[in-house]
């Protein structure tokens, strides 16, 4: 029985989720590749509803569908099915119905910009100019100077029918014709087939894309990188306004079942576009990513900057979301581990992660420091990768296989993991990390577990109480029942924080979690001596 209530839930507000790509967390099956058994093995390792385990309140699963997988499951083949290599359809509701008992939610990942070239709907618009379904792609006699996001045109000739069609990213992925009614009308069908199943949400593959320019106007130049892709203003090829009026009516499909959620991949750099696709904060996505974080170096300015202008872009009723990584930039740990305090940093990144205002998205793996890996190029999976030989390798670093344990395969399967683990699996692993109280795991747990605690870290205000940060973050969290400081250190120097300025609303403070060895539980007074890399998170008293 569904006990879900319509309105007023939050746990996609004040939850945290867990960003899973199958492929790489768990093999059940020995076959080397990740899927659905293994990853309902682990579900007590997320949340068992004790202190013990992770704590988290969501999974979002990249791709899950059948797909040929030149983009690992991010080109379907079908959307209302299970690839095999991850399982069946009864694998899938065993996953929700074991998730659920457990209090975690089930986030699909939704790609609707393109389909598979092996779709079938993909197949009948390509055998003939009259075929039924030929306009349910984007089909033109002559191509404009669009680029792919993975390099070249973005058109591809088809010799058959003679005309070229649109793929915002490789060849092997179609873009469907947004403006098509009968698109929509098939893709929202398919969005209701998962919505019965019971999935609690959908994180929308690159959302930002679905509607392009009806005159097909070329981009203005722009000296924006090295890329084709990059040295083009993409007015004509996304963020169009009609995609906003697509979006408020899947929003509505949404709204007619039980807490469910969205989260958007808003492809931008500025945040008052990413905004947007929140609508007026009830009436469009209900999140979206914004990725100035992944972009940020090691600089409390960056960060400072990148919170203040999200919380000015969002709508009033609009809430913030925040992640480090994910499956197709580089590890944060790797980005951050300079200087040889990859551990200390990594624990300032979560702490900040989990203690804004604002849904985390956490990546598989961070929780334990999972780093980047080097792939040799000759092991190279990623087909964006191999295009760009020599100058990139792709996305396959981020994406190595789960270390659960120092054993044969790190515990990930009894197969050979179809991508080389990291060098570092015997020492940096879940179970290592588990038995020790002082490991990053357990530090992520104990924030989680605090979080979900604390009032003010779930759902209260947030207030920046240095102006021009140079060393260190500080920050109030607030109800009116709860007043959290938060304090972060980025600097590996004893640095001091003087608050004296900034009207505090207590003058003793407890220490709910810091990353350092700090004596005694109490804080008094408006300067706080912070060690190196100190991340100290206080209560008022
Ligand atoms: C998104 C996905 C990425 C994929 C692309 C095309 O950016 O995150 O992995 O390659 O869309 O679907």
């Amino acid at each position: 029985m569904d006990t879900r209530q319509h309105g007023g839930s939050t746990w996609w507000k004040e939850g945290v989720i867990y960003q899973i790509y199958p492929r790489s967390f768990a093999d059940a099956n020995g076959d080397g590749v990740g899927d659905l058994r293994g990853i309902v093995a682990h579900l007590d390792y997320l949340n068992d509803g004790s202190a013990d385990s992770l704590g988290v309140d969501g999974i979002w699963l990249s791709p899950i569908y059948p797909s040929p997988s030149y983009d690992f499951g991010y080109d379907v083949s079908d959307y209302h099915d299970v690839d095999p290599v991850f399982g069946t359809l009864a694998d899938f509701d065993l996953l929700v119905a074991e998730a659920h008992k457990r209090g975690l939610r089930i986030i699909l990942d939704l790609v609707m910009n393109h389909t598979s070239h092996l779709h079938p709907w993909f197949v009948e618009s390509r055998s003939s100019r009259d075929n039924p379904k030929r306009h349910w792609y984007i089909w033109r006699d002559r191509p404009n100077n669009w680029q792919s996001v993975f390099g070249g045109s973005a058109w591809e000739w088809d010799q058959v029918t003679r005309q070229y069609y649109l793929h915002s990213f490789l060849a092997q992925q179609p873009d469907l014709n947004w403006r098509n009614p009968e698109v929509q009308e098939a893709l929202m069908a398919e969005v209701r087939f998962w919505l019965d199943r019971g999935v609690d949400g959908f994180r929308l593959d690159v959302a930002n894309f679905f509607f392009k320019d009806d005159q097909f106007r070329d981009n203005p130049f722009h000296l924006g990188g090295l890329r084709g892709y990059d040295r083009q203003r993409h007015v004509y090829d996304k963020d169009r306004p009609e995609t906003h009026r697509a979006l408020k009516a899947f929003r509505r499909i949404l709204d007619g079942y039980p807490e469910r959620m969205s989260v958007g991949e808003i492809g931008t750099e500025d945040p008052v576009v990413a905004a947007s696709y929140l609508g007026d904060g009830q009436d469009e996505l209900h999140l979206a990513f914004n990725f100035t974080f992944t972009h940020c170096g090691w600089d409390a300015r960056a960060f400072h900057g990148a919170i203040a202008a999200w919380e000015r872009a969002l709508p009033a009723k609009g809430w913030p979301c925040y992640v480090l990584s994910n499956h197709d930039v580089t590890r944060h740990y790797s980005r951050y581990a300079a200087g040889g305090q990859g551990d200390a940093r990594a624990r300032i990144a979560a702490a900040l992660l989990l203690t804004l205002r604002g849904t985390p998205f956490l990546y598989y793996g961070e929780e334990i420091g999972m780093r980047n890996v080097r792939v040799p190029r000759r092991e190279i999976q990623d087909p964006p990768g191999k295009r760009y030989w020599p100058f990139y390798r792709g996305r396959d670093g981020c994406r190595t296989p789960m270390q659960w344990d120092s054993g044969q395969g790190a515990g990930f399967g009894a197969g050979v993991p179809w991508l080389r683990l990291g060098p570092d699996y015997q020492r940096v692993n879940v179970a290592a990390q588990s038995r020790d109280p002082n490991s990053l795991l357990s530090f992520y747990r104990k924030l989680i577990w605090h979080r979900k605690a604390s009032p003010a870290l779930r759902r209260g205000s947030y207030r920046a109480l240095i102006e021009k940060p140079v060393d260190s973050l500080a920050y109030l969290r607030e109800t009116p029942e709860q007043s959290v400081l938060v304090c972060l250190n980025f600097s590996s120097r004893l640095t001091r924080v003087d608050l004296s300025a900034a009207s505090l609303p207590a003058e003793e403070w407890r220490v709910l979690l810091t990353s350092a060895a700090r004596p005694g539980e109490k804080v008094k007074g408006t300067q706080f001596a912070l060690d190196p890399c100190e991340a100290l998170i206080l209560e008022a008293r």
